[in-house]
């Protein structure tokens, strides 16, 4: 039974990295007001809020089987509270700092409408700390840290999140006219409340 939870954490551990790069690459394609990877716009930012949705669940399978798992040896407090734990609390603690970040970023995704965009973009920003610090946490925490299918899936990643990345640094992905600022609905003219009438 402490050989399942172990494989599963690690198992769940590596597919909720593949999904946070996806979500991020996902994100960046959302933003860009464009279609992206052949899908419409609606598609793509569907997909991103799902992607990251599935992210949870896995993270949550990640924690919990680790959690139960006695060689972790992970208080329920580590899950929330950074660099307390009593293995690698290092590289362990950037695993509950990405957990606190993916929280801050779904929970304020989720009450969007009630906090306004402002707020909203400020905490959304943190996804791209978020990131890194999973990585790291992946490739050091792990007992799979130094597999080379681990660093290749990771490399992966990476690759991916910095295409993304670079692109959204590019002046050209600004300029796309999806992504202009929407004008304010005109209100009617007197004539044409005339007409109405
Ligand atoms: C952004 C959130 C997180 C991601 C993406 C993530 C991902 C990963 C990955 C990819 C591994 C390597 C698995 C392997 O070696 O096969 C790992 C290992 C591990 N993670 Fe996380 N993790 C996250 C958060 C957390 C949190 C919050 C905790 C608990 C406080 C945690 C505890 C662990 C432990 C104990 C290991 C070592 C498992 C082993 O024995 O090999 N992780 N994580």
């Amino acid at each position: 039974m402490t050989d399942a939870l172990w494989y599963f954490g690690r198992g769940t551990g590596l597919v909720s990295l593949v999904l946070l790069s996806v979500v991020v690459a996902l994100g960046v394609g959302a933003r860009s007001g464009r279609t992206a990877f052949g899908l419409p716009r609606f598609a793509v930012n569907l997909l991103h809020r799902n992607a990251a949705l599935l992210a949870v669940v896995f993270l949550a399978g990640h924690v919990l089987s680790l959690y139960f798992d006695p060689y972790a040896q992970l208080r329920f407090f580590d899950l929330f509270v950074p660099f307390g734990g009593a293995y690698r609390p290092f590289w362990l603690g950037l695993g509950t700092v990405g957990l606190d970040l993916i929280v801050a970023l779904v929970v304020t995704s989720l009450l969007r409408r009630r906090l306004g965009a402002r707020a909203w973009r400020a905490v959304h920003w943190l996804a791209y700390l978020c990131w890194p610090v999973a990585v790291l946490h992946g490739l050091q925490t792990g007992s799979d840290g130094g597999t080379w299918w681990l660093r290749t899936v990771t490399a992966a990643c990476a690759a991916l999140v910095i295409a993304a990345v670079v692109w959204r640094l590019t002046p050209a992905f600004a300029r796309f006219p999806g992504r202009a600022p929407r004008r304010q609905p005109r209100s009617a003219s007197r004539r044409e409340l005339q007409e109405i009438r």
